[in-house]
């Protein structure tokens, strides 16, 4: 069996380079994760829900134009100030909550944009010979139990790498990685190949890979090759899908849980939509406003 099999997780990757056009002109002066879902920036609940899966170090791989992100992750003395001479301690609690242990963030930049792989790549100084984690922060997953702290305890049962997989309908499988399925336990699949965005005839299965893995050095390793894949870019399913071909200890993992794509606008709005009603103090109005708004759209109609 492979090395650092069943080691604990402890340190995680966040692409976060892009230079989020989709979202533009908003991201003309604001990084993508920083946009803000109800209340928290996107990349809050990638944090939050590294954090509760046991993560420790949380490794950014960043970009020019980014440092709105960085100062996100920094102590704001002149806000904590303020609330604290007005006795506002909810707020102050709020902010406390996103504070991170001195040292516990880093900072990389991806000089050129050359695909998630390449990404990933940037961090293997700070990755070393460990498993690792890799949150990708445009898909953000509502659950009971945090997506991440459900694989890292999948993790500990099966070592190697895993990575979260959801179906989807068969006409938008070409949007993602996709698994190729050698026997499907379940929540758990074991995968005999992994292709990065398909065409919809050649798609091995409708088991889309969504962007959480826990991997192993040897997948960095392949990454190190650098060959560049679909769209012309060094994708991390490549480097996977060598992994696969290697030592065939690469699982699926059907999460428990519902994920939005942030990285569109229409799924950004839908997970407005759902972290709003999920929230206590926002619930009854909210509902009470999409109800008007639905019945005013049918009467239209
Ligand atoms: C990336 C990965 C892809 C995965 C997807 C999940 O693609 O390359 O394998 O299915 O994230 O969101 P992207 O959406 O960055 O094109």
């Amino acid at each position: 069996m492979v090395k650092n099999m069943k080691r604990k997780v402890t340190k995680a990757i966040f692409p976060v380079a892009g230079l989020g056009t989709r979202f533009l002109p908003a991201t003309k002066s604001i990084p993508k994760e920083i946009m803000t879902l109800v209340d928290r920036p996107l990349i809050q609940y990638a944090i939050d829900e590294a954090r509760a899966a046991g993560i420790k170090e949380f490794i950014f791989v960043t970009s020019r134009g980014k440092s709105a992100l960085e100062d996100y992750f920094d102590h704001a003395p002149v806000i904590e100030a303020e609330l604290k001479r007005k006795g506002k301690k909810d707020l102050l609690q709020i902010l406390k909550a996103t504070d991170m242990e001195s040292g516990a963030i880093a900072y990389i930049r991806q000089q050129r944009a050359l695909g998630l792989g390449h990404a990933v790549w940037c961090a293997r100084r700070l990755v070393g010979d460990e498993p690792f984690a890799v949150l990708l922060p445009d898909d953000v997953i509502a659950a009971e139990k945090p997506c991440l702290q459900q694989m890292v305890e999948a993790h500990a049962e099966t070592g190697g790498n895993i990575v979260a997989a959801m179906e989807v309908p068969h006409d938008k499988a070409s949007a993602y990685g996709v698994l190729d399925i050698r026997e499907d336990m379940g929540s758990l699949v074991s995968v005999k190949g992994m292709v990065e965005k398909p065409k919809a005839s050649e798609a091995p299965s409708n088991l889309a890979v969504i962007g959480r893995y826990i991997l192993t050095p040897q997948v960095m390793e392949h990454l190190h090759r650098k060959k560049p894949g679909a769209g012309g870019e060094i994708q991390l399913t490549d480097a996977i899908a060598e992994e696969i071909r290697r030592s065939n200890n690469v699982f699926g993992f059907r999460f428990r849980g519902q994920r939005f794509d942030c990285g569109s606008k229409a799924g950004f709005l839908q997970a407005t939509v759902a972290f709003g009603l999920a929230r206590d103090d926002l619930r009854d109005e909210f509902e009470q406003f999409l109800f008007g708004m639905t019945a005013m759209r049918k009467a239209a109609e």
